[in-house]
């Protein structure tokens, strides 16, 4: 039995078996928990995101149960899915939030997490975003130079406050399995302050009475199928809290950021046993609170893309599934390789082997390359599966394609969370005629 179900077996928190797949066949034709695709296709028309919440819910259950050892917080990474729905369903589970910009801050706020349950991580945070954040009263901004030091203390000077801050540092580790793109807390990647400066750093954050140095924290990359990044991490970033809490730090917390894997196929659930025991007693040694900020983990499995194919269309030795949604849907088989599972909602019973591409003026735009998979003819309706996360957030407007809408389900039931954009949508911001400043 995979680990994952183990963990939520174990708290008993999850219904006969209804997951870890959130969709299922049913009488021949994929539901997610107890609705059809086909009806949510018929009425809010394709493409469209579908997300179980009952899948969410598991995920943010099973992780919080495998971290039961040590006092700890789940702030849910909004870069992997921010749609206010989505992340009222986490809240409600008792999730907090992890935000990358003003506009995610303003996101988990209007979602109703209280401002004391956000952190804000992220390299280039700019002045006016660093203020808003102070003038919230979030738990913790983690930051990531000497530069933005600097500047978060001028900020709270000028607030007449005292920020509360991590240290984002950059452990330098080996991060093998992540895509070079995601990989995050090797030496010479951008992310956090270089290893070798976080001393300076931590003296002038401890020596600042503007400045609460109260954590610290690493991301060391994303879909981490191999656990020893984290294993590294943990044991660079402990002795550097050992250090730190003998010079007086008054440190609370210990963030081991997110990275957490989704399945994209036929893999096992990660093993959320063996990631907190590199975790938990570790933090528990040092009497600190965990926090960990997983983002796909959480919501890539919960979430499905439906799309209608459009055409079919043999070219040169390829045989083409031109479908609704494409790379502006889901950018990650075209910007990372990443591989999705595709199915037919309702499957005709034999295969081929096809190319599935989207309408965009671009070679690059595809869901699937050279793909043995359930044969699909036009007007055929696809589930591309593990598009919960980093999927609607990264979706393109390009060549004027109005975004998708986004639905949840919750057993039988459904809703619109985002609904559908429209053309006028598409150009609300545009200036109906130039006007001129001198300047
Ligand atoms: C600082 C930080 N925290 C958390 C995450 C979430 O990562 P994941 O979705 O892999 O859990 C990311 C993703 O890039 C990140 O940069």
């Amino acid at each position: 039995m995979p680990l994952l179900r183990q963990a939520v077996a174990g708290r008993g928190c999850v219904g006969a078996g209804i997951l870890a797949r959130p969709f299922e066949r049913r009488h021949g034709t994929l539901h997610c928990e107890g609705v059809p695709l086909e009806g949510i296709a018929e009425v809010v028309g394709t493409p469209a995101y579908l997300y179980s919440t009952a899948a969410l819910r598991e995920r943010y259950r099973a992780l919080d149960a495998a971290l039961a050892g040590v006092p700890h917080r789940i702030h849910y990474s909004l870069k992997a899915n921010s749609s206010r729905g989505l992340l009222q369903v986490l809240r409600a589970e008792g999730c907090r939030a992890d935000v990358v910009s003003g506009g995610e801050l303003l996101r988990a706020l209007r979602a109703g997490f209280p401002a004391e349950h956000v952190i804000y991580g992220g390299v280039g945070k700019r002045r006016d975003e660093i203020r808003a954040a102070l003038e919230a009263g979030i738990l913790l901004l983690n930051v990531e130079s000497a530069a933005e030091l600097a500047i978060v203390e001028e900020e709270a000077r000028a607030l007449g406050r005292r920020a509360r801050i991590a240290l984002r540092v950059n452990p330098e580790v080996h991060v093998a399995n992540a895509h070079e793109f995601i990989a995050t807390g090797s030496r010479g990647h951008k992310f956090g302050i270089p290893w070798g400066d976080v001393p300076d750093v931590a003296s002038r954050a401890l020596t600042s009475p503007h400045l609460e140095l109260a954590g610290l924290d690493m991301h060391v990359g994303s879909q981490l199928t191999s656990l020893a990044p984290y294993q590294d991490g943990v044991r660079r970033l402990t002795e550097l809290a050992r250090a730190l809490m003998a010079r007086g730090a008054p440190l609370q917390f210990f963030d081991a950021g997110g990275g957490l894997p989704a399945r994209y196929d036929a893999e096992e659930a990660p093993d959320l046993a063996l990631f907190a025991g590199i975790v938990v007693p570790a933090v528990r040694a040092l009497g600190l609170e965990l926090i960990v900020e997983p983002g796909r983990f959480v919501v890539a499995e919960s979430g499905a893309l439906l799309t209608r194919v459009l055409y079919r269309k043999p070219s040169g030795g390829t045989d083409f599934v031109i479908c609704d949604a494409g790379m502006s849907e889901l950018l990650r088989p075209s910007h990372y390789d990443a591989y999705h599972r595709i199915e037919a909602v309702r499957p005709r019973g034999d295969t081929s082997t096809v190319d599935v591409v989207g309408p965009i003026c671009e070679t690059g735009d595809f869901l699937a390359r050279d793909r043995q998979m359930d044969d699909a003819q036009p007007g055929d309706l696809l589930a591309v599966h593990t598009a919960g996360a980093y999927g609607y957030v990264m979706a393109l407007t390009y060549n004027s394609r109005p975004r998708a809408p986004e639905v949840l389900v919750d057993g039988t039931r459904w809703a619109v969370i985002t609904r559908r954009e429209s053309l006028d949508d598409l150009v609300r911001l545009e200036a109906e005629t130039v006007e001129w400043v001198e300047g």
